[in-house]
């Protein structure tokens, strides 16, 4: 069985759509799986799959890649916080939040921080989705060791979250504000008016074709005058074609006036 029909069968099997991922990096890093397990053939590490849940669980793991922290490129989060945030809640008290391929929910969690801060006791609606199940529990669950946390002032340690064990677990306040649920972002329809929609460190796996289709979804998943707010490595090229205006190289808002 060659790669292309590798991932038909994933696809078939457990309906994880491989195409839109970029095809050398995603090969390099199954192909080291196989490795692992003395596996020469295509075919035979798909029955593996099918067979073992455990090397199904790694296999997921190694193609979600799902490392994340709270305040990921502080900086960048400071000119949310600053700048973009301050602008939206001036038009909308209450805004609808997208926290797009969360990972365990460090990303969502930060942005329910920094909204707390900004307006107490206000109650935005901050969704948060992602294609691994497992990860979205521990999300759910809110409990980080230390390595995720190094960007978290002690204040804000301390006002929202508790010691427990040999980490922090987030206070429920903050963690009851986000809803976290199962989203493919190369296959499941996206929801619509949000205001902010964060993806960060996602469509760097994605091919240029599946990266602009997902810009393309995201803008019409945007109110207008809404923002995205993309990775720090990653760049939308083709922003003025998609509609959006660039505020600064991370944060790009829907341009077109209110309908
Ligand atoms: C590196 S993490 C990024 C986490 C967070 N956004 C951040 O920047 O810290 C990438 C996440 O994308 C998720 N992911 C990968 N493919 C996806 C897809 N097709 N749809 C939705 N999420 C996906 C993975 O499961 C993983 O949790």
């Amino acid at each position: 069985m060659d790669f292309l029909e590798f991932k038909k069968g994933v696809y078939r099997q457990f309906g994880l759509n491989l195409e839109g991922y970029k095809e050398k990096q995603l090969k390099r890093r199954i192909d080291s799986l196989m490795q692992g397990r003395q596996c020469q053939d295509y075919g035979r590490y798909l029955r593996l799959l099918v067979e073992n849940e455990e090397e199904l669980a790694r296999f997921l793991d190694k193609v979600t890649i799902n490392v994340s922290e709270f305040f990921r490129n502080p900086e960048i989060f400071e000119i949310l916080e600053t700048e973009i945030l301050p602008v939206l809640l001036r038009d909308k008290p209450r805004l609808k939040v997208w926290s797009a391929a969360c990972a365990n929910g460090a990303e969502p969690y930060s942005l329910a921080i920094i909204l707390e801060e900004l307006g107490p006791g206000m109650k935005h609606v901050i969704e948060a989705t992602d294609i691994d199940r497992k990860i979205l529990q521990e999300a759910r669950r809110g409990y980080y060791e230390a390595r995720f946390l190094k960007n978290v002032s002690r204040d804000r340690l301390k006002r929202f979250f508790q010691p427990e064990g040999k980490g922090y677990v987030i206070n429920p306040q903050i963690r009851d504000r986000v809803v976290f649920r199962y989203h493919d972002l190369l296959q499941d329809p996206y929801g619509r008016n949000y205001d902010l929609i964060v993806c960060r460190n996602v469509t760097i796996y994605f091919t240029m074709e599946a990266q602009n289709l997902l810009y393309r979804k995201f803008f019409e998943a945007l109110n207008p005058g809404g923002v995205l707010f993309i990775g720090a490595t990653e760049n939308m090229l083709r922003y003025r074609d998609l509609g959006y205006e660039k505020i600064s190289p991370w944060f790009y808002r829907r341009a077109d006036t209110k309908k």
